[in-house]
């Protein structure tokens, strides 16, 4: 259902929270701030090559991301000249060139091939000085991060999260890749996974067959204005993990679970699922919420078999091999299942999210929620009633 479908009373009466869920032009205002903020774009290693790239958006514009001999860098996805869009396709490789009247680019974005140029504008490109906006770009681990503006640096805004990302990556070995559509706002797909009251009801035979959690099983914290959840009896401290992080120390142990939120889109799971054969097989989930419209999301995820924590001769690195490819399609079949099952509720909600007439009254396992939609008030919808 559209916004214009509904009576204006109807509105109204949607609390400032979930407004973006249900209004395409309150959506369109959540993205402009959002784009002010560091934001989870793609990784590094999808643009391997020179002139490789690949397009996204950021705060609910088109964007593209490209390697050029002197770095990454990134431009919105629109042509000064007379607008079209220089990236039609969702990644490729080549230079920075305009389909429409074939004006090309360098990497700082400014226009310097233009056809004709002196016989049809009687200047050259340099004293036309067209150019692409650019986007702020920072990189940390694989993960590029991107925002138009300024402000902090993005080590600041990820806090002790950075030295976690930078980390987690190196020397894990990708997977799988699952991206699916999602008919619902991004934010409920974020809330879900800051929920850990739902799993007996939305995953029965997974995460909730044993029963509801016990309190004092999992330890929230906030890292700045991210957030994590960690199992109580590993007594572990958010900078104690950057500090082993830093020092390549940081293992998982059995039995593990730890669940990081970089606000706003990503979502980051370091998890040990199975040991077999006196090896923990742990696994990196990355979940990132890309927003499409009020009430469409893309989620894409990649799951990543992290390093063993113990060195291993002949025999065990056989073993490892024989069997790793076993759990690989066992966790795959479970994340599958298990975002799908979180999906059907986030769409659920979606379908009466104009009717939502309420605040979000977080249980001692929705904690973390709660703290989400603190930071969703500061950047979006304080910053919306300030314009
Ligand atoms: S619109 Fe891009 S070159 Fe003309
Ligand atoms: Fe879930």
């Amino acid at each position: 259902m559209t916004n214009q479908l509904l009576p204006s009373s109807t509105l109204k009466s949607v609390p400032d929270w979930a407004k973006a869920l249900s209004d395409e032009a309150y959506f369109a205002q959540e993205q402009a701030c959002l784009g002010a903020v560091w934001t989870f774009l793609g990784f590094e290693s999808d643009i391997p090559n020179v002139n490789d790239w690949f397009r996204t958006t950021l705060g609910g514009r088109s964007i593209f991301i490209q390697r050029f001999k002197d770095g990454l860098k990134a431009f919105e996805n629109i042509c000064p000249h007379r607008f079209n869009q220089i990236r039609c396709e969702d990644k490729g490789n080549g230079h920075v060139i305009c389909g429409f009247h074939h004006w090309q680019f360098n990497s700082t974005g400014d226009a310097v091939g233009i056809p004709k140029c002196k016989e049809y504008y009687g200047k050259t490109p340099a004293e036309i000085g067209a150019s692409l906006n650019p986007v702020e770009l920072s990189v940390c681990g694989g993960f590029i991060f991107g925002r138009f503006g300024g402000g902090e640096s993005l080590k600041s805004w990820l806090g002790d999260g950075y030295d976690i990302l930078a980390y987690v990556t190196k020397g894990s070995e990708l997977c799988g890749k699952l991206d699916l559509k999602v008919k619902a706002h991004w934010k409920l797909m974020m809330q879900i996974g800051l929920d850990d009251y739902h799993i007996v009801a939305v995953h029965p035979a997974t995460f909730g067959k044993n029963g509801y959690l016990k309190l004092t099983g999992f330890k929230y914290h906030r890292i700045g204005v991210h957030s994590t959840v960690m199992m109580a009896s590993k007594q572990r401290e958010v900078a104690t993990i950057a500090q082993q992080c830093r020092e390549g120390s940081f293992f998982l142990g059995s039995g593990d679970f730890l669940l990081f939120q970089f606000f706003p889109t990503l979502v980051v799971i370091l998890t040990q699922p199975v040991r077999r054969f006196g090896d923990d097989y742990c696994y990196l989930l990355i979940q990132h919420n890309l927003p499409e419209s009020h009430d469409h999301t893309l989620t894409h995820s990649r799951f990543y078999l992290m390093p063993f924590s113990r060195s291993a001769g002949f025999v065990r690195r056989l073993v490892r091999k024989v069997t790793a490819p076993f759990i690989k399609v066992f966790f795959k079949y479970y994340m599958r299942k298990v975002t799908q099952e979180d999906i059907d509720i986030c769409e659920n909600i979606q379908q009466v999210a104009h009717q939502i007439d309420g605040q979000i009254q977080p249980s001692a396992l929705e904690e973390r929620l709660g703290w989400f939609e603190e930071v969703y008030a500061k950047y979006v919808t304080d910053s919306i009633k300030q314009k």
